[in-house]
């Protein structure tokens, strides 16, 4: 393709990249034309463009330009400069759901991977169809992986699980902090909710055709903003690490856990590094918890999970119970 019928995403992304780069200095009109291989005119464009995304550059007489601000809030642009490697990325101000969204896109034959990303969704949806609250501007983030991957349905119970402790290794290593998953698809710190994962197939003749990975992750969410119901029980990544966190940074470097993760799981099944990686974030160990499956209720011991990722519980009458699926509730200690 020559170079001027490139999307204006890509160019941009990679005049960003310049920027990031170069930090707090100045990079040449010049220097970025020729990355770019457009005019100065066409890279002033692009400059301004992106000033109604959210970025600022100062214009340094004979110097060039210096980034000055950055998008508090998600930025596709910023995020494609910072994931070269990432698949195609669908940006939506709002939508109903980026799950829901990416599930259109896949029945409609767009080629997977790609991410959907949305700054707000009107239907954010938990397990059970409860609401995930997800407002504009609100410092959270809500998007979703789409894939194709032609495997065995069996092969995908220990999808989420292995997702989440990616997570929670990825959020520990770059935030300091210590989240934990909590058995099935929540990202906690102690009782408070940081995140939460939905995972939707569309399986035909015993294989998994499509797969949406969605993801929910409170980042930068400050303590008041959250609806008095969900106020007790939700807490933010940055409330946690006691510091601001970049939305687009830690966009990004998800994305890229989530897409190396996912290319390990395909391959084979992480058995021995779900069960290591279970024993740091596992938020129920050894707690007493109600287990609630339909209409049967259970209470007891979590006894960690098994190699098909299914909770065991251990009952005051000394059985064990294994669940594949169900909603937990921690007994108060
Ligand atoms: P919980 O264990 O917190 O009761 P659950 O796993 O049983 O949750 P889910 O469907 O996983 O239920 O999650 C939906 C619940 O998460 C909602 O009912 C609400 O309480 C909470 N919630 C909704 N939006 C957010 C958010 N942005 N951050 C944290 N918690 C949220
Ligand atoms: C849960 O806690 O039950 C899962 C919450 C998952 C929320 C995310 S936000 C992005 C994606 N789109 C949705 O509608 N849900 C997931």
């Amino acid at each position: 393709m020559p170079r001027s019928a490139r999307p204006a995403a890509e160019i941009e992304a990679a005049l960003l990249r310049e920027f990031l780069a170069a930090g707090e200095g100045c990079v040449s009109g010049a220097a970025l034309a020729k990355v770019v291989g457009l005019s100065r005119v066409a890279v002033w464009a692009h400059l301004h463009r992106l000033e109604t995304e959210g970025f600022a550059f100062e214009a340094l007489h004979s110097r060039g330009y210096r980034l000055t601000a950055r998008p508090a809030g998600p930025s596709p642009a910023l995020i494609r400069a910072l994931v070269p490697a990432a698949p195609p990325l669908l940006f939506l101000d709002s939508v109903d759901s980026t799950n829901d969204e990416a599930g259109r896109q896949l029945t409609a034959g767009r080629a997977a991977p790609f991410i959907v990303l949305a700054a707000a969704q009107t239907r954010g949806r938990g397990r059970f169809g409860r609401v995930w609250h997800s407002p504009a501007g609100a410092g959270n983030l809500y998007l979703s992986f789409a894939f194709r991957p032609g495997l065995p349905p069996e092969r995908m119970h220990l999808f989420t699980l292995w997702m989440g402790l990616n997570l929670c290794e990825l959020l520990a290593t770059t935030t300091g902090t210590a989240p934990q998953l909590k058995w099935p698809n929540d990202l906690h710190f102690g009782e408070r909710k940081v995140g939460g994962m939905l995972t939707e197939a569309r399986i035909d003749a015993d294989t998994i055709r499509e797969l949406v990975f969605g993801l929910g992750l409170n980042v930068a969410t400050p303590a008041a903003a959250w609806p008095r119901d969900i106020a007790p029980r939700a807490t933010s990544l940055a409330c946690q690490a006691g510091r601001p966190l970049d939305l687009n940074t830690t966009a990004a470097a998800l994305i890229e856990r989530v897409l190396a993760a996912y290319s390990h799981f395909i391959v084979r099944p992480p058995r021995d590094e779900i069960a290591d990686l279970w024993k740091r974030h596992d938020l129920l160990a050894g707690r007493q918890i109600t287990v609630v499956q339909g209409n049967d209720t259970h209470t007891g011991t979590t006894r960690g999970i098994d190699d098909e990722g299914a909770l065991l519980l251990r009952t005051a009458a000394g059985r064990t119970l294994r669940f594949r699926a169900g909603e937990v509730t921690l007994r108060k200690e």
